[in-house]
C-alpha cells in the first residue's frame, strides 16, 4: 500500500501552494467513505457515510488547519489563534505543536467538550475560556489578527477552506461520480462552503446540498442570526455563521436546502450510527443522519438515489454525551456463575 501522503502532497495541483509552501502534515485526509447497509435498506437510498472522525485529531478540521498553517508558516508568522466549540482549536493545536508556532485557542467558556479540551491543553496552546459564546468568541480572534502579531487560523481563513474541499475531491474519486445527495451539519458555515468549492472543481456532476442545523442554533434556517444559539451539540452551537454567504451559495446552487433538527432528532440519530451501523461519532455529526431522516420523511429525495453523510467528529471527543446517554454499568463479583446468571444462562 503506497504511504497516504496528507492533503497537500496528495493534492497539490488542487492548492494554493508553491515550492516554498513548508509540507506541515499529520497526514491527514484520505478518510473512510463506508456503505451504511442497514440505513441504505432502511430508507431505500444508497447511503455513504464519510468517516471524517478518521483524521488525526479526530474530526475533518486537519484537512483545512495542515494549509492554513503550513501558509502561515511560508507567510512567516510565529503565532495562531482561533475562536473555536472545540475541533478547529484542537487541530490549532496539533498542527501549530508541529510546525512549532505559539498556539492561542479562544473557547466559550464551559461551550465545549472534554475531549476537545483536553487536545488542545495536550498539544501546549494556550487556552482562554471567554466569557461569550463561539460568535463573540470569533469576533475577538479577528480583532487580535488586527492588532497583534498573530495569524487567524478560523475558516474565514482562505485557506482552510482550500484544504477541506479536498473531502469532495475523495468522495468523487471513491464513488467514480458525485452523490445525487451531500447532507452535512453547518455551524460556522465553512465546511459546507468548502464542500461545495471542491464538487464545483471535481467535474460536471454536482450533489444537491443540504445543510443540517441544529433548531435552537438554526440562523440559516431562520434567515438571521441568533443572538443565543443552543443545542446540546456543542460543536455547532453558532448563532452568526462567518461564511454565510457561502453556505447560501452551496445550497442555492445546488437546488438544496437548510434544515433544523432537534436536540432528540440529533440523539435518536447519534444511536442509529452507533448501534447499527457500528460508526461512532459525536451529536454534531449526528444530525447529518437526523437531516437525511427528515429529508426522507418529508418525500424530498428520490428512492435508490446515492447520498453521502459527512460524519464530522469522533464520538470520543464526547465522552460526557456518550456515557449520558448509555445505560450505567454494573459492578459484580469475579464469579463466572454470578456473571453467567446476569446474563440471562
Ligand atoms: N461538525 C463538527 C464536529 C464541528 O466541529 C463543526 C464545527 C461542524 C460540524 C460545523 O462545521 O463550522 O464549518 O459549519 N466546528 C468549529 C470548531 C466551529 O470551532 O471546531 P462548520
Amino acid at each position: 500500500m503506497p504511504l497516504w501522503r496528507g492533503v497537500i502532497e496528495e493534492y497539490r495541483d488542487r492548492l494554493p501552494v508553491t515550492d516554498a509552501t513548508p509540507i506541515v502534515t499529520l497526514q491527514e485526509g484520505g478518510t473512510p467513505l463506508i456503505h451504511a447497509d442497514a440505513l441504505s435498506g432502511r430508507l431505500g437510498l444508497d447511503v455513504w457515510l464519510k468517516y471524517e472522525g478518521a483524521n488525526p485529531t479526530g474530526s475533518f478540521k486537519d484537512r483545512g488547519m495542515c494549509v492554513a498553517i503550513a501558509k502561515a508558516m511560508e507567510e512567516g508568522a510565529t503565532a495562531v489563534c482561533c475562536a473555536s466549540t472545540g475541533n478547529t482549536s484542537a487541530s490549532a493545536a496539533a498542527y501549530a505543536a508541529r510546525a512549532g508556532l505559539r498556539c492561542i485557542v479562544l473557547v466559550p467558556a464551559g461551550g465545549i467538550t472534554m475531549g476537545k479540551l483536553a487536545q488542545a491543553l495536550v498539544h501546549g496552546a494556550e487556552v482562554l475560556e471567554l466569557e461569550t459564546n463561539f460568535d463573540g468568541s470569533l469576533t475577538v480572534a479577528r480583532e487580535l489578527n488586527g492588532g497583534y502579531p498573530v495569524a487567524l487560523v478560523n475558516s474565514v481563513n482562505p485557506y482552510r477552506i482550500e484544504g477541506q474541499k479536498t473531502c469532495a475531491f475523495e468522495i468523487v474519486e471513491s464513488l467514480g461520480r458525485a452523490p445525487d445527495y451531500h447532507v452535512m451539519p453547518v455551524g460556522n458555515a465553512g465546511n459546507i462552503t468548502a464542500q461545495w468549492k471542491g464538487y464545483t472543481e471535481s467535474g460536471p456532476d454536482r450533489p444537491v446540498m443540504y445543510g443540517v442545523q441544529a433548531e435552537g442554533a438554526s440562523p440559516l434556517v431562520r434567515g438571521e442570526p441568533v443572538a443565543d444559539p443552543s443545542t446540546l451539540a456543542s460543536a455547532i452551537r453558532i448563532g452568526n455563521p462567518a461564511s454565510w454567504e457561502g453556505a447560501v451559495k452551496a445550497t442555492s446552487e445546488s437546488g438544496g436546502a437548510f434544515l433544523a433538527v432537534s436536540d432528540a432528532d440529533i440523539l435518536e440519530a447519534y444511536h442509529v450510527l452507533a448501534e447499527e451501523e457500528g460508526l461512532f461519532c459525536e451529536p454534531a455529526s449526528a444530525a447529518s443522519l437526523a437531516g437525511l431522516f427528515k429529508l426522507v420523511e418529508a418525500e424530498e429525495l428520490e428512492g435508490g438515489k446515492t447520498v453521502v453523510l459527512i460524519l464530522t467528529g469522533h464520538g470520543l471527543k464526547d465522552p460526557d454525551r456518550a456515557l449520558a446517554e448509555a445505560p450505567s454499568t454494573k459492578r459484580v463479583p469475579a464469579d463466572t456463575e454470578t456473571v453467567a446468571h446476569l446474563l440471562g444462562w
